[in-house]
């Protein structure tokens, strides 16, 4: 009946998950359940520019201050996802940002935002996902508005401004398709690798890996390769973070308890691998309960049957993935 937040802790580790501020306060029930698995709170949205920044020139912190807050009354460490993206960006930033002024706000925006959590953060994820192969670049970087307007030093710049503003938290660089044995994970494998080791030799100060981790229920992963890939990034003197793991059940058969064990088989396979890894330091889900997941829009299913892909059931319930997250805890 142990809780994955005290089964994480007895190794060492932190169980946590994402979450909104309109969930947590409007469903009790949720919310009291997501105080008692977990250990750490992720804003799913609301320290994205687009929430954070209704202009230019102002702040407004409301939501992520009424989390940072749920989170340090209920125990809980807080998490700042993210500062540099090329998603969720405000209406106005196409029209005010530019090659002239783009370092003064993201130095600014960093500034701010770090500043305002110092102190009270776990750990931010810097920079996300500026990595992607397929734009064919020779540095296999995303081609985003950050990389127009400022080039590649656009991430070196980032994470020095984080580390002045406040120098404790830990600084992490954020993927997805990380996992799989697909060629396109395998080549974003080499490219993040290529990426970190460019940074550290520069001495720029990334301090972790956040592996996303939205795992596809029907896509294998190899388990050499992963565990292979974890080495060379704790080689690299780097800590790792499970960031957002989810497990998309989209294309799994409907029948609900062949799908959970599925589901919950992948969390496991994964997990006993990731957890063999010392650098590891944190595991967090994309949410707890299926009632709130990205999935439900993004990977739906086409018998319309609901997704399952977290923890807990739409009712607050342990599913079987639960279960094996809590077995690999225990393991660990
Ligand atoms: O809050 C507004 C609401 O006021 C409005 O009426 C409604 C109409 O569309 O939109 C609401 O905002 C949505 C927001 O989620 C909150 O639900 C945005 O449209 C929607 O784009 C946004 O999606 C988020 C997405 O990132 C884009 O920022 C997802 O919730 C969030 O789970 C997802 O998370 C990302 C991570 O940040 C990075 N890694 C991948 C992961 C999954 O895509």
């Amino acid at each position: 009946n142990t809780p994955l937040r005290n089964r994480a802790a007895a190794k060492g580790l932190i169980y946590g998950a994402a979450t909104q501020t309109s969930i947590l306060r409007s469903d009790t029930k949720f919310a009291t359940r997501f105080a008692q698995e977990c250990a750490m709170l992720v804003p799913e949205n609301e320290l994205k520019w687009k929430m954070l920044r209704p202009s230019l020139n102002s702040f407004d912190f409301t939501r992520s201050d009424w989390l940072a807050n749920f989170a340090s009354k209920n125990n809980m460490f807080f998490r700042g996802h993210t500062l540099v993206w090329h998603k969720s960006l405000p209406e106005w930033f196409k029209a005010r940002v530019n090659s002239q002024n783009a370092e003064q706000i993201m130095l600014k925006h960093i500034t701010t935002v770090v500043k305002h959590y110092a102190g009270k953060i776990h750990s931010w994820d810097v920079v996300n996902e500026a990595v992607f192969p397929e734009h064919g670049r020779a540095d296999y970087l995303r081609n985003t508005p950050w990389l127009k307007f400022l080039g590649p030093n656009y991430i070196d710049f980032a994470f020095r401004v984080a580390a002045q503003a406040d120098p404790k938290a830990l600084l992490v660089y954020n993927d997805y398709g990380l996992e799989h044995s697909t060629p396109n994970d395998e080549a974003k494998r080499t490219a993040v690798l290529k990426l970190l080791e460019r940074l550290k030799s520069k001495g720029t100060p990334v301090q972790a890996l956040g592996i996303q981790a939205h795992l596809e229920g029907e896509a294998p992963f190899n388990t050499k390769k992963l565990r292979a890939f974890l080495k060379d990034v704790a080689d690299m003197g780097l800590k790792i973070m499970i960031t957002e793991l989810d497990v998309a059940d989209n294309m799994l058969p409907k029948n609900v308890l062949v799908r959970d064990r599925l589901i919950a088989g992948i969390y496991e396979d994964f997990l006993s691998v990731v957890l063999d890894e010392k650098a590891v330091i944190a595991v967090l889900t994309w949410g707890l309960s299926d009632r709130y997941t990205w999935l439900r829009d993004r990977k739906s299913r086409k018998d319309s049957a609901s997704v399952r892909p977290l923890p807990l059931n739409a009712h607050m319930e342990r599913k079987l993935a639960w279960y094996a997250i809590a077995r690999a805890f225990d393991k660990a």
